[in-house]
């Protein structure tokens, strides 16, 4: 991976991985330092659930500015207090936030902050504590075309599959154009979703170590769900 080096104090250097990592053609590091500032905030175990809420939200809208950057957009003639012009407007009706149910509820008001015409989905997938497979109990969408922008968003991507599956069942109802956003992934992660839906860009604030047996990501935040609705 490519790294740049940051000078933080005279002798202490810390180092923040550039935006596309080799081997994940796929993926994409917003290492804006707010966004590393507030995920490491988040990952903190005394980060009250409150706070943890708060910046759930928080990284959802500054991810949200980056991953946004090329929207679709339409001229619009206004009238300025002193003359006529055309403005530029984003055709945010095409956007769809589909959060994953429970933990990706958590960026979705962050988001529609950015995008306030924005349509929500709902996915509800959980894990099986056992063999970790996600199994699918909710799924509701607006309606869509061939134009519509798709946001999937859930904090954690783990070993993947939950994410394979909420692609696959947004593709299946027709959903052509595929963006998802996670808080952290595991790098096991990112290469399933990558070999299963090649054509959906994925967007971190960051790209950790590892899974440990239980399929949590290390050093990861825990368990995003309980933790942003207080079920620990
Ligand atoms: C968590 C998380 C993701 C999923 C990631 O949800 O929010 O949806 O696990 O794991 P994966 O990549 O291995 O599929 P969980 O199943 O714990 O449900 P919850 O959000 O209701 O707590
Ligand atoms: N789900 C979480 O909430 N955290 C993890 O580390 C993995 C899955």
């Amino acid at each position: 991976m490519t790294h740049v080096q940051v000078t933080r104090r005279p002798s202490e250097h810390i180092f923040i991985p550039m935006a596309t990592p080799s081997g994940f053609p796929n993926l994409t590091v917003l290492d804006h330092p707010l966004i590393q500032h507030k995920l490491t905030l988040l990952r903190d175990r005394h980060t009250t659930s409150r706070d943890f809420k708060a910046l759930v939200s928080e990284l959802a809208m500054l991810m949200g500015y980056e991953v946004t950057r090329d929207l679709p957009v339409e001229p619009v003639e206004i009238d300025t207090p002193l003359e006529r012009m055309t403005g530029t407007v984003v055709q945010g009706k095409r956007v769809i936030l589909v959060p994953i149910l429970r933990a990706g509820l958590g960026m979705v008001d962050g988001l529609i902050q950015l995008i306030p015409s924005a349509r929500v989905g709902h996915i509800g997938l959980v894990r099986d504590e056992q063999t970790h497979a996600a199994h699918r109990y909710y799924f509701k969408l607006p309606s869509l075309d061939d134009t519509s922008e798709f946001l999937i968003l859930d904090p954690m991507l783990a070993t993947g599959g939950s994410a394979v599956k909420a692609c696959a069942a947004l593709k299946e109802a027709g959903a052509r154009r595929i963006r998802f956003l996670a808080l952290v992934a595991a790098p096991a992660g990112v290469r399933l979703l990558g070999d299963a839906h090649p054509d959906v860009p994925v967007f971190v604030a960051g790209l950790d170590r590892e899974l440990n047996e239980n399929a949590y990501i290390l050093p990861g935040l825990g368990d995003a769900g309980d933790r942003l609705f207080g079920t620990l």
